[in-house]
Parts: C-alpha cells; sequence; structure tokens
C-alpha cells in the first residue's frame, strides 16, 4: 500500500482499508452546456485526491485532510443536514449524505485526503474529491453502484449539501474517464463515449495554464447564469437550450430579452463546437481541434461572458506564439486556460505567457502539460 496508509495510521490510530483516487479534469470544449442538457468533452488530469479509508461501526465520521490545517473534523452521520459543514469536510459528507438520502446502507469512515490537484484553478478538485469519496465508500459498504451511478450521486452532494448548483460534468469526468481519451458526453442521458485523444501520435501537447486568479462558483454569478438560460428555454417553451437547434437559433433570438441573447447564442454554438470537435477526434485529425478551442473562448468572452483579463491575454498570448488553439476552460471567472501546441512548442509558448502577464503585471502563471488519465479507482 502506498504511504497514505502510515500517515492513515498516524491520525486514525488503526491500518486503513484501501486508498481510492479520483482526477481532476480539463474540459476540452462544451462548456456551460452541461446543466443545459447538452454535450461536454473532458479529460481527466494525471493529478488525483486520494481518500485513504476505512469502515467505522459507530456512525460516525472522521475526516482529515493534508490540506486541511490539521485537524480531525468529527461528524455523526445522523446529524448531517446540508449547510452544517461550512469547511472542505462539507464535499465529502455530502457525499455520505447523498448515499444515505438515495437508501444506500453507508455507515460512518475514517477519512485521510490527499490531494495534487490544484484548488481554486477551475481544476474540478471538489469533483475529485467527491468522487474519490464515493468511490471508497461504494467498496467500504458493498453498494455495488457504478461509475456514472456515483458520480449523479456527488453532484448531488454539490448541489444539495455543499449548495453549488453545478451540472453534471466534472463528477462523471471524474468517475468515468478512461486512459488516453476524452470522455463525449450527452448530459441529458448520460450516455458516454470514450473517444481516443492521442496527443503525442499527434506531435502534440495540450498545456493547461493555471492563471492563478481563484475562481470560485459559490459566489452566485454561475447561479445567474444558469438561472438566465433556465429562464430562456422555458421563455422558448423548450425543457432545455439543448432542443434548440442550431437553424432556429435567429428566430429564437428575435423572442427573447436582449440580456439572455448572448446566453443562448453561446450554448448553441457551443454543442455544435462539441459535436465538430468529436468529429476531429475520430478522424485522428488532432490540429483540427484548434481552431474550434479558440472559437468556443471567443464566445465565452463574448457571448456568456465569463473570461477575465488574465484569460483573455493567456489565450491571445499562446495563439500568438503559435499554439494551435487556446481558450479558458471550466466554469470561468478565472481559473485555467488549455492550449493546444506542437510537441516542440510547449516551452516557447509557456514562456510567451509568462512574459505577456509579467508584461500586464499579473502574478505569473502555473503552466504543465496534461495526458487524459483515468476516472475514480482503488490505487492501495
Ligand atoms: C463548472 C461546473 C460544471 C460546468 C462548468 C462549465 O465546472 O461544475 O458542471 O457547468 O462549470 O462548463
Amino acid at each position: 500500500m502506498i504511504d497514505e496508509a502510515t500517515e492513515f495510521e498516524a491520525v486514525h490510530g488503526v491500518r486503513p482499508s484501501g486508498v481510492w483516487a479520483a482526477p481532476g479534469r480539463v474540459n476540452l470544449i462544451g462548456e456551460h452546456t452541461d446543466y443545459n442538457h447538452g454535450f461536454v468533452l473532458p479529460i481527466a488530469l494525471p493529478h488525483t485526491t486520494r481518500v485513504t479509508a476505512r469502515r467505522r461501526e459507530d456512525g460516525r465520521l472522521r475526516l482529515f485532510s493534508a490540506q486541511g490545517g490539521g485537524t480531525i473534523t468529527e461528524l455523526a452521520l445522523d446529524g448531517l443536514e446540508p449547510g452544517v459543514v461550512t469547511s472542505w469536510a462539507g464535499y465529502p459528507a455530502g457525499v455520505f449524505w447523498a448515499l444515505a438520502e438515495a437508501g444506500h446502507a453507508v455507515g460512518g469512515a475514517d477519512l485521510y485526503v490527499d490531494s495534487d490537484v490544484p484548488s481554486g484553478a477551475g481544476l474540478s478538485s471538489s469533483a475529485a474529491l467527491e468522487c474519490a469519496t464515493a468511490a471508497a465508500l461504494n467498496d467500504l459498504y458493498d453498494l455495488g453502484l457504478s461509475a456514472p451511478e456515483l458520480a449523479v450521486l456527488a453532484q448531488r452532494a454539490e448541489n444539495a449539501f455543499v449548495g453549488v448548483p453545478c451540472g453534471v460534468m466534472d463528477q462523471m469526468a471524474s468517475s468515468c474517464c478512461t486512459d488516453g481519451t476524452a470522455l463525449f458526453l450527452d448530459a441529458r442521458t448520460l450516455e458516454q463515449r470514450h473517444v481516443p485523444f492521442d496527443l503525442a501520435a499527434a506531435g502534440l501537447r495540450l498545456l493547461v495554464i493555471d492563471t492563478r486568479v481563484k475562481h470560485d462558483l459559490g459566489d452566485g454569478a454561475y447561479a445567474a447564469l444558469r438561472a438566465g438560460c433556465e429562464r430562456a428555454a422555458e421563455l422558448l417553451g423548450l425543457p432545455a437550450l439543448r432542443d434548440l437547434a442550431a437553424a432556429d437559433l435567429g428566430p429564437a433570438l428575435d423572442r427573447l430579452p436582449g440580456e439572455l441573447r448572448p446566453l443562448v447564442r453561446h450554448v448553441v454554438t457551443e454543442n455544435g463546437r462539441v459535436l465538430e470537435a468529436v468529429d476531429h477526434l475520430v478522424r485522428g485529425d488532432l490540429a483540427a481541434l484548434g481552431p474550434v478551442l479558440t472559437a468556443g473562448h471567443a464566445s465565452l468572452r463574448d457571448d456568456f461572458r465569463v473570461s477575465c483579463a488574465e484569460t483573455d491575454l493567456a489565450v491571445e498570448a499562446a495563439v500568438a506564439a503559435g499554439a494551435l488553439g487556446a481558450r479558458m476552460t471550466g466554469g470561468g471567472f478565472g481559473g485555467s486556460v488549455i492550449a493546444l501546441v506542437g510537441a516542440e512548442q510547449v516551452a516557447e509558448v509557456s514562456a510567451a505567457v509568462t512574459a505577456a502577464f509579467r508584461a500586464a503585471g499579473f502574478a505569473a502563471p502555473v503552466a504543465f502539460t496534461a495526458v487524459p488519465s483515468a476516472g475514480a479507482r482503488k490505487v492501495g
């Protein structure tokens, strides 16, 4: 068993039963489409959150995080209610709550959490924590749930227990992705297809640039955008914006108040970009993904308006330095940018972004290359 067992024992005084890992993600394309019942195309990162765990028979949760300030959060399963746990511990506690609420026979547990998924960087560190916890409980309590079922329960934990109205993309990516592929997901039906995404074979790299502008979905802006999209669908008499065909976009926009039009235009064109991107990947033409990424960024910047000066500059500088395409990834308001670059251009593109940030007086970004990695799994 890996190092975590020793750390777990130091904190909890017993040996753990196992170690479960779940990754962060970057979304290649399909932003703010999941809660509109549309399409997304994320990959899992090599970075994971690991939950080392053991059952407890007394209905109590003892939660410790290596990044959490050195204290154990102790909770009674019985007393769990939305809103009562406000720290990082709300994510794992929310997963216990969601499982119990859905009627699954889950009891107490000791957890030791450690993570190398950057937090606040738009890379889904919360989904990684939820999905690693869900995978651990699924095994510890023999629940027999599938990866998509665990993802949906993890989303429920975040929506109803933590109080963030996110869609299902991050949890599905963290639970269901496989090595070497992107996850083409229909967020309405949860139908999934693992599309090969072999960057190395195409002589390409995916650069992830954390702008260090902390993003926070809990601050109301995300909820307001989601409500705007749902209102637009209602005004158009549709179950969701997914149901608006690209060919009907023009007349539909004429029927909406001005402030909702750009939101609808983004969602409809973004769903189209996901389908286009999947076509390119299926044909093995990974380079053709570049312009799709850049067009997606323009739509997030000009129509959906969730980019910021730092993400715009990172995209602009990466493309000017030779990236095939770039865009912000995740919910927005900061976070990370992805850039598709030739294998030989990684250093040049990241140096150009760093130089542009310095010239603009922004804090230095952090860049790394990512390969599509595996979803939640038992690792020890
Ligand atoms: C966040 C949410 C996702 C999704 C993206 C935007 O990551 O958690 O459900 O809505 O924003 O695409």
